[in-house]
């Protein structure tokens, strides 16, 4: 088939790279010239694991980027992936995925054959009937063969491609029949089961999937707290807990919280919505307020180990919201690293991947140190916080006995360096 994607960040161009792969001809849209020229030149504009692989083999065959909505009228599907980010009291923004939805209209005004617009971006429950379908159909001049479907995306950065070819579920919300089967035929060969359902409660399903995940992950960290107190290993604990099939092992990995660009957000917008509807989210809450207190949790022990913060230098490991990316969105680095700073210790920073995204998001402050390993970071640090579970720092040892003293807390578990002290172990 034929099929654009609109938004080349990670589900855009995990979707363009594995719809390629499956045989279809994609064009990736995306306002960003720097992107459409990197891909165009078979270079991977994001750091993912296979993309750069991916990129080569189908970049100027299967898969071309262009800036320009014109090509959308020669493909068959059009699958939406704009970002949506929220206020920090998690309003959402919009006003991309609208901007989108006046070209998409504008350039399908004309269109003859049966178009099948389809919305993988996060959005609240309800944007696809008051806003997207609306916008679109307003500015195409409510042409009749426009089917929508809502097809929330469930990857992980970090494992993306492997995410998208081998999901649990593929939910599909639309109105109409045809173009629910439309976008059955677009995942033919991807084994999974399919859920077909309305686009409201396909928009549900996916806030609910990251909120439930958040919960999880909250939840393993107040045992933590617990465990901490009673000189027991949480991750022993959960390890016993996630056995059960009902629970499952995943989310369930105790430390400093949870980052990055959706499970934040998602919640701190479904707390939102939740309010406007006039009901008090009591759970999600207290999920957003646990993760909240984590950065708080390691300064204290940090405190407890070293005493006054002040002109003290303090290694931080991993500053990406997890590892294996160079992401920093709402990393739990970021209010780690506030608070130090606040407290006028010195930082010396390392992360194999985003040292370069933090310098654009905190730029350039004296007390904080980018450097260029892990060596360089903990060569005489009054401690050392692992804050992200690169895989490269699993083989650190030596490196431990530059430091001034030898204090490391992990609010991660990757060490295998044995003088160590969890968050929650
Ligand atoms: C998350 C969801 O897992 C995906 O299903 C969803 O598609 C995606 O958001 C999205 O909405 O696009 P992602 O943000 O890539 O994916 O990362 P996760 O692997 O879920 O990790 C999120 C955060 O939770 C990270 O900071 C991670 O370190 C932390 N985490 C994860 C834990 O603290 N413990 C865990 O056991 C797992």
């Amino acid at each position: 088939m034929k099929i654009s994607v609109i938004g080349a960040g990670y589900v855009g161009l995990s979707s363009s790279l594995c719809l390629a792969e499956m045989g279809h001809e994609v064009i990736q849209i995306d306002i960003d010239l720097q992107k459409v020229d990197a891909i165009n030149s078979g270079r991977s504009p994001l750091v993912e694991p296979g993309f750069d692989d991916m990129f080569c083999r189908h970049s100027g065959h299967r898969l071309k980027a262009t800036a320009d909505y014109d090509s959308i009228s020669s493909t068959e599907v059009c699958i939406i992936c704009v970002n949506t980010p929220s206020s920090q009291k998690g309003e959402p923004d919009l006003s991309r995925i609208e901007s989108a939805c006046r070209s998409i209209g504008y350039n399908l005004r004309n269109s003859h054959g049966f178009h099948l617009l389809v919305v993988k971006s996060t959005v609240p429950p309800g944007t696809t009937q008051c806003l997207i379908r609306p916008t679109v159909l307003e500015t195409c001049g409510d042409n009749p063969n426009i089917g929508f479907a809502v097809n929330p995306e469930f990857l992980r950065e970090g494992q993306a491609l492997k995410d998208f070819m081998n999901p649990d579920r593929i939910v599909i919300g639309c109105w109409d029949p045809k173009a629910a089967d439309m976008l059955v035929k677009v995942y033919n060969g991807i084994k999974s089961p399919i859920i077909r359902t309305d686009p409201m409660t396909a928009e549900m399903i996916k806030y609910a999937s990251n909120a439930f995940l958040a919960t999880k992950i909250s939840f393993s960290n107040e045992i933590g707290n617990i465990c901490k107190i009673l000189g027991l290993d949480v991750y022993e604990v959960m390890r016993g807990v996630g056995l059960d099939h009902r629970i499952s092992p995943y989310a369930l990995d105790a430390g400093i919280g949870f980052g990055g660009s959706c499970l934040p957000k998602d919640l701190r917008s479904l707390i939102y919505l939740a309010e406007n509807l006039g009901e008090n989210p009591r759970l999600l809450k207290s999920v957003e307020e646990v993760n909240n207190l984590q950065s708080d949790m390691i300064i204290k022990l940090l405190e407890k180990r070293i005493g006054d913060l002040k002109e003290k230098r303090i290694a931080i490991l991993g500053i990406a919201f997890k590892g294996g990316t160079d992401e920093v969105r709402d990393s739990r680095a970021i209010p780690v690293i506030k608070e130090l700073l606040r407290r006028n210790a010195t930082i010396a920073s390392y992360d194999p991947l985003a040292l370069n995204n933090m310098k654009i998001f905190i730029g350039n402050i004296d007390q904080l140190e980018y450097c260029s390993s892990a060596a360089e970071a903990l060569q005489d640090a009054d401690a050392c916080l692992v804050l992200a579970d690169c895989p490269i720092f699993a083989d650190l040892d030596g490196e431990f006995d530059l430091m001034r003293s030898k204090i490391i807390i992990e609010g991660r578990r990757i060490l295998e360096f044995s003088e160590k002290e969890g968050i929650y172990w």
